[in-house]
Parts: C-alpha cells; structure tokens; sequence
C-alpha cells in the first residue's frame, strides 16, 4: 500500500533542494513573467536530473495507452491525460479520482519525486465525467459579453475537476474561428478577437485563480495558437476514411501576413498571458504551409520571446508527427522550435528513445532541453505541487459540490445570458404562463447530448442522455405550471388545439473535423418537423441548438419567434427561464448571422458586410418585435445592459493600429529584441484588408454597429478556394 502522508511529508522542500545559485548549464531562458520567481528552484532541481529523468518530464503518454503501468516510474512522467475518450472504468467521479492518485502515487516512488500535471479536456466543465455541471460553449459564452460570468464559470469547472484530483485543464480555447463551417467553431467565444481576448482571459483568472497554488484551481492552457480559427477551405487533415479526400478546415492552412496573425489569431494569447496562463498548445494547423508544432518564429521568436511566455509549451495529440519527416525529424524540429513537452499518447516509447538520441547527437541542444525541463517544473512550483506538506490527493470535501444545485445554479444562469433572440414577432415571447396545453416538438426537445455537443463524455459527444442534466423540454414542464398540459412529439404532429409550440431542432454533436460542413442548412427532418407545427395554426416558438449559425431558410419566416440558444449544456433550465419571461433575454450574437452558405466566410469588418443578422444583433422583451420580413441588416438597439467600453463604434469603422498601442499583440519587446520582430512575410493574394482597429481591454458588452455605418476592414484570413467560396 502506498504511504500518502509518506508521501506528504517528503515533498518538505529540503527534499527537493533548493539551492539558490543554479549549477545549469546551457541558455536555459530567464523567466520575465509570473513564474520568474520560481526560476532559481526550478533550476536547482534541474541541476539534480539525470537525461533520463528531464526527457521523463519532457514526455506526456495518454493513460489509455500506457502498455506496462512499470512505465510510470520507469519513465517518472511529467504529465499523463486523458483524452477525449480516455475515461476509467465507470467514468464515475469516484472512479476518476481513484485512476489520478494511482497515477499520482506512483510519481512519489520516482528518485525525485516531481508530481505530475494531470491533463483532460474541461473545455465546458469538468465534462468527461459523467454527473459534472455542463457549461454551455464557448460561442454561447460569446453572446453573454460577461467576463465576470466567465471567470465564475471557470472558478466552478477548476472546483469539479480538482474533485478528481485532476490538476490542469487543456482551455480556454481561444481560437477565433472566421468561417463556420469549421467543426470547432462552437469551441471559441467569437469571430471578434477583441470578445476572445476579453473573455479567455477571463476564463483563465477563472482557472487557475489569483494564485496557482490555490488547491481548488487548476492550471489552464490557452489553445491552438494560432490561427486555428483561420484555416482555408480545402486545406484540412486528410480523411483516413477516404483517401485522397480532406476535411475541409480542420488542421488546415491559414494563410495570410503575420500582421493578420497577430491581430486577429493571437489577441486571446496576450491577454490569457498577462492573466498568468501556465501553458499554451500550439495548432495542429498551419500558417502559409507551416505547421504550428514546428515553428520557431512563432513559438519561440514571438509567443515566448515578444509576448514574454514563461510558461511550457504542449503539443496537440500527435500533433508533431504532421511535420515533415521520418519521427526523429519531427521530435527534433518541433523541440527545436521551442516545443516543451510533447503529446505522444500511445508512442511514448519511442518517443523518449528518439528524443533521447537526439540530444546525445547533438541534434537538439542539451541547453534546449534544460529550458524545456526548467519551464515545466516552474509551473510546478508556481502550482505548489511540490511545497511542503502539499497533499496531492484530490480534496474529499469537494464531492459535495460537484454536480451540486449551485453548481447547475451557475450553468442555468450562463444558459439564460447565452440565448440570442432573433425573432419575436407579435410579442410570441415571453410565453404566458396559465395555458391549457403547451406543445413541444422536434428531435433536440429532450435530447441531453444534442444540447450539449461534442466534448461531453466522450470525445465527439453524442445523441440521448450522456450525463445527467435538465432538458428543454422537462424544464418547460417544470416551469410551465401545474394546469399547463404538456404534450410531446418529436416530428410536430399533435400541435392542432395546443396554446402554443415550442420546436427545438438543431445540429447532433460533433467536435474536431468531422464536425467540418460544407452545407449549414436545417436537417430535412427539422425544416418538416417546424412545417408541420405551423401548419397547424399554433404561434410557433423555434429554439435553435447548435454550435454555430445555421441557415435558416424558410424556418425564419415559418417561426414566429426563433431563439438561438448555441450548445447550452446540462442545464435547459436557463432555457425555459427566458422563454417564460422570468429573465428577459440579454445575449447578442458573438458571430455574424449568414443569409446562406454561400456568403461564409462573413466576418465583422468585411467590405461588403452584409448578414442576416448582424454582430451584436439581439433583442430583449422592451426592444418590441420587428415586423415580419425585415430582419435581414436589422441594426441591434441599444445594449440590454451597457457598461462603458473603451472602443467606441467609431474605432471600428475608422480606427486602423494605432502605433504604439499597449494592446497591440508584440507587447512586452525583450531588450535582446529590441532590433523588433522580424519583417512581416508578404501578404498573399486575396481579398483586399484594410487596417484592423486595435484591440480594446475592457471590452465587455460591445454590440454591434448602427445601421448606415460603413464597415471597411477585414480582419479575417481570406478563407478563400480556387472559386473564391465554398468547396473547391
Ligand atoms: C485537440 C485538443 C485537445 C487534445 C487532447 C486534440 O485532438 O485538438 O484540443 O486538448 O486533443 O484531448
């Protein structure tokens, strides 16, 4: 039996020797962010590692994939995750907890004794465990515009993880997707990256809190950088399944001038920065042919050396074995790039043989290993994982409130911030209560999995009831009151005689690439299923649940009042509460509203910035209905609760970079940089950009521009094929 207090005690700093001046040789990196301050211990005790046991730190297997759980302290692991899909036995709380301390322990009878950083996917919660509190997506997050929700959000989702014991979450994503055909659209806040800044910084105070070592936080890890969000259409991963065929987006090339890059790819970098993110994951994607994984000039030379990154660096699953090259060439270029430690899920072997090779060539310098090893453990430091009497456990009393009523209280109130009305004709919305019958129909009506989307137990998620949560359609009964009868049917028959309908249709859930469409129109099945209620005479309440705009066709005008409620999550409570008019809706669109697939890519700031709904377009219960048909360039009225913003309309119309602002991305220039960033490569052939407004701290709540107000700028990559649009 292994001896946690034991174990406990012996993480007494003497233990690990902290000794000031630093026998480290090399140009390992000084730290200029939040972890310098640990540097002098890191280095010390990287003075004390063997080869063997830095590579160890270096390597991050998948525990899926672990061949002989020896490998644990044979190789003394610096991190172990679980993907998507990588769940223990029962995917129980219970049985999480226990997999992360048997990993944990064996790391204490290593020579070292260094913790390991445990890493999954709490991209909307702790949501791999089956009874976690499901958080809408990040692009419903979007349309709240509260950054204080955000961080509350992010407090929760640290609190259920850690009652795993699990220590370090791969998110925020802070990808700023600009063409919604892409499968992970619904994982960003918005095609803005002034939002994207404000609120994934948000999310990491929300993480990782005030201070790391907070043992009911969790480190977070800012992804993909960059430029993940701007792929070309016909430049994704090829599809095992069908040779020669490519996903369209995902893990494509975004192509474009580094200018763009920075301004539109990189702003939820700085800001996850300055809020103290401990690690970063560089894109599977590239950027004009190069892949992230292996680029030095952006790792390195600009996240680590112009934007003064301080933490480590993790590499997306496999993501390395995408470079050119037999493995070896891989493992040596991405480490040179300035990779920090590598996801190697099932070929962590070889991956630590290759390495090790490599360094004993001389083909990857011992100092860049040391800089990598010294970088990891800082963040270790900064965690508290080795501070004396820190007891790695996963803390008991934490049980009480994961998947707790407050908990769900958080999730619900981030529902109702989220729901973007569209529609509201003749004042539908909010329904009365007191009626006789209320008619639900349509296939997401009671389907926990399709309100939650993909990342929910299990990697692309999936249709019926995952986890444990509320639907839409139990919570209308819930709040409808006792003498509204509620009648169900998925496809739409039954309405005939009810008060009113309320249809839920919408995507089935997905996640990276094969969630990649070339076509954003309703299922056949939804558009009969919305017909069919019309038909019957009944005002018709249409919510949407998807992870991105869809094209509405002739639902728009079929739908008397039509909600976009994105991936709501576990908690359809929040849905029926705006639907009832206990809260009157708030949220605004994070993305442009297409009229048609044909018009995506459709950014704020395009020349011809014509959508069906603008950014920023929302109405509450006092905006009044529009009248039927004139949605289309319906300018947003004044904000549902405006705060002082520090970017006036006008900056988005006229402002180009001003020089000189704090909040242009190659902030904190080091003085060995003082020459400045190497010259931009030339912008590529495509649409015409003109200058992008700088970006706005304190963004919170902007809506979208007035009608009439010319918008000029460009900040999207042309996401553009042979034709221009559209699948090649
Ligand atoms: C995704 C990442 C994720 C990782 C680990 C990758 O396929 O791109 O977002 O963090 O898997 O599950």
């Amino acid at each position: 039996m292994f001896d946690w207090e034991v174990f406990v005690k012996s993480w007494s700093l003497p233990a690990i020797v902290l000794v000031t001046a630093a026998a480290v040789t090399g140009a390992s990196a000084e730290a200029a962010g939040p972890f310098a301050a640990y540097d002098a211990q890191a280095k010390a005790l990287l003075a004390r590692m063997t080869l063997d046991e830095k590579l160890g730190q270096i390597t991050q297997p998948d525990q899926e994939f672990l061949k002989d759980q020896a490998d644990l302290e044979k190789y003394a692991f610096g991190s172990i995750q679980s993907g998507g899909d990588s769940d223990p036995r029962t995917n129980s709380v219970e049985d999480w907890r226990d997999m992360y301390e048997r990993y944990q322990a064996h790391m204490a009878k290593t020579r070292l004794r260094i913790p390991m950083v445990y890493g999954v996917d709490a991209v909307h919660g702790h949501s791999n465990v089956v009874g976690a509190v499901i958080f809408p997506h990040n692009i419903g997050l979007g349309a709240t515009r509260d950054a204080a929700l955000v961080e509350e959000i992010g407090r929760v989702t640290a609190e259920e993880v850690r009652a795993t014991g699990i220590n370090w979450g791969f998110a925020p994503c802070v990808t700023v997707p600009q063409d919604e055909r892409w499968g992970r659209s619904y994982e960003g806040f918005s095609e803005d990256p002034r939002l994207v800044a404000e609120l994934g910084a948000a999310a990491v105070r929300g993480l990782q809190g005030r201070d790391l070592k907070d043992p009911r936080r969790i480190l977070a890890c800012a992804k993909h950088f960059a430029g993940d969000g701007g792929t070309a259409w016909g430049t994704g991963m090829p599809d095992a399944d069908h040779p020669g065929v490519r996903y369209p987006l995902d893990r494509g090339d975004a192509r474009g001038d580094e200018a763009t890059l920075r301004r539109v790819h990189m702003a939820g970098y700085v800001t996850a920065i300055e809020a103290g993110v401990g690690s970063i994951m560089p894109s599977f994607s590239s950027w004009n042919g190069e892949r992230l994984s292996g680029s030095r000039r952006l790792l390195t030379e600009i996240l680590k050396g112009e934007l003064g990154f301080d933490g480590f660096l993790i590499s997306d699953y496999n993501a390395i074995e995408d470079l050119p090259g037999d493995y070896a060439a891989q493992i040596k270029q991405a480490m040179n790039a300035g990779m920090d430690m590598v996801m190697a899920p099932s070929r962590y072997r070889e991956f630590f043989a290759t390495l090790k090779r490599l360094v004993e060539q001389g083909d990857i310098p011992q100092a860049r290993i040391d800089d990598a090893v010294t970088r990891i453990l800082r963040v270790k430091l900064a965690m508290g994982l080795m501070d004396e009497g820190r007891d790695l456990r996963a803390d008991r009393s934490l049980l009480e409130t994961f998947g707790s009523a407050s908990h769900r209280a958080v999730a619900r109130r981030a529902v109702r911030e989220s729901l973007v009305v569209l529609k509201n004709e003749g004042r539908t919305l909010p329904l009365r209560r007191g009626a006789k019958r209320i008619h639900v129909a349509g296939a997401s009506a009671d389907d926990l999995g399709n309100q939650c989307g993909g990342w929910t137990i299990t990697w692309q998620g999936r249709s019926g009831t995952p986890t444990q949560g509320t639907t839409i359609l139990a919570a209308v009964s819930q709040l409808a009151g006792k003498d509204s009868k509620i009648t169900y049917s998925r496809d739409g028959s039954g309405a005939a005689g009810a008060d009113f309908a309320i249809v839920v249709v919408g995507e089935k859930p997905y996640a990276e690439f094969q969630g990649d469409r070339s076509d954003l129109g309703l299922s056949a099945e939804d558009v009969a299923t919305v017909a069919a209620v019309k038909k019957s005479g009944v005002p018709t309440v249409v919510v949407l649940l998807s992870g991105r705009p869809m094209i509405l066709g002739d639902v728009l005008s079929q739908a008397d009042a039509l909600v976009a409620a994105w991936l709501p999550g576990s908690e359809g409570g929040g849905v029926a509460d705006v639907l009832f008019g206990d809260f009157k809706p708030t949220g605004k669109l994070p993305v442009s509203w297409p009229r048609s697939t044909s018009q995506i890519p459709i950014n704020l700031g395009d020349a011809h910035y014509d959508p069906l709904f603008a950014y920023g377009y929302g109405l509450t219960y006092d905006d009044g209905a529009p009248p039927a048909g004139t949605q289309s360039r319906i300018s947003p009225a004044e904000p549902a609760r405006a705060v002082p913003v520090q970017a006036p309309a006008e900056m988005l119309v006229n402002g180009g970079f001003a020089k000189g602002d704090a909040n242009w991305p190659s902030v904190r220039p080091k003085a060995s940089q003082k020459g400045g960033p190497a010259p931009s490569r030339a912008p590529l052939p495509g649409r015409a950009r003109s200058p992008h407004p700088p970006f706005a701290r304190g963004y919170e709540r902007r809506h979208g521009l007035p009608r009439g107000e010319s918008l000029r700028t460009s900040h999207g990559f042309p996401a553009v094929s042979s034709s221009g649009r559209g699948p090649p």
